[in-house]
């Protein structure tokens, strides 16, 4: 068995089928990195909105993400050029602006740099949409994580509920229908289901039945 500083498992999904909240516990249980990738997009969105850069300016947003620094604390916390984002990334404008510039070419080439850069550094999960497909292809473990449409947009509604954000049900379902198109339909890594991946629809599963799931088929890829 090799050691887990070369372990790598990528997770991918459409919005709200509960990858980052599954991958994060699972990095810890298994003692490695867990790496958000949406997490990154969405800074490039918070950026853009915080310095008045049209969403819609391919240009301005690539030259943006050219000399952004990312970096992410023990604590979960996200850091942009030196500044605590974290509590920026989830609002209705940036969920909204994001898969506008997750779909620019520069954007995507520089992420995926960055994120490459991070899996060289030891064992990492790594959840997103073109993990599997595109950033890690040799990834050892390859997980497409779906729900029902409805159940995704209402756990989405949930943790916004918590995070005391009152949108309706509908809104949600609706902006979230939205991305997923947009991810499913850019041209450059679409959101898309890698070859090799193991399907697990989460549909009706609690959470900790998902990551004991996942980590039997990391015992038994492992083994
Ligand atoms: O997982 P999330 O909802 O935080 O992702 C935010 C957006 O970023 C999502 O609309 C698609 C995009 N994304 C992507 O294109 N590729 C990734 N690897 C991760 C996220």
């Amino acid at each position: 068995m090799r050691g887990n500083g070369r372990w790598q498992i990528a997770i991918d999904g459409p919005a709200g089928a509960g990858k980052s909240t599954v991958a994060k516990e699972v990095a810890k249980r298994l003692g490695i990195l867990y790496l958000d990738t949406g997490a990154m997009y969405r800074t490039i969105a918070y950026k853009a909105l915080q310095e008045g850069v049209p969403i819609g300016d391919e240009a301005a947003v690539s030259a943006l993400a050219e000399d952004i620094r990312i970096e992410f604390s023990a604590d979960e916390r996200v850091w942009c050029d030196g500044l605590d984002v974290t509590e920026g990334l989830r609002t209705p404008e940036v969920s909204k602006g994001v898969s506008v510039v997750a779909a620019y070419p520069a954007v995507r080439r520089r992420l995926v740099e960055l994120q490459r850069a991070e899996a060289r550094r030891g064992g990492v999960v790594m959840d997103g949409r073109d993990i599997g497909t595109h950033v890690l292809p040799h990834a050892d473990l390859k997980i497409f994580l779906t729900a029902d449409p409805l159940e995704r947009a209402r756990r989405r509604w949930l943790e916004l509920q918590r995070s005391g954000k009152n949108l309706t049900l509908e809104e949600v379902a609706q902006d979230m229908a939205e991305r997923d198109r947009r991810d499913t339909q850019r041209e450059m890594a679409p959101l898309e289901e890698a070859k090799d991946a193991i399907l697990l629809d989460t549909t009706g599963l609690s959470v900790e039945t998902i990551i004991e799931r996942v980590i039997a088929m990391v015992r038994e890829e492992y083994r």
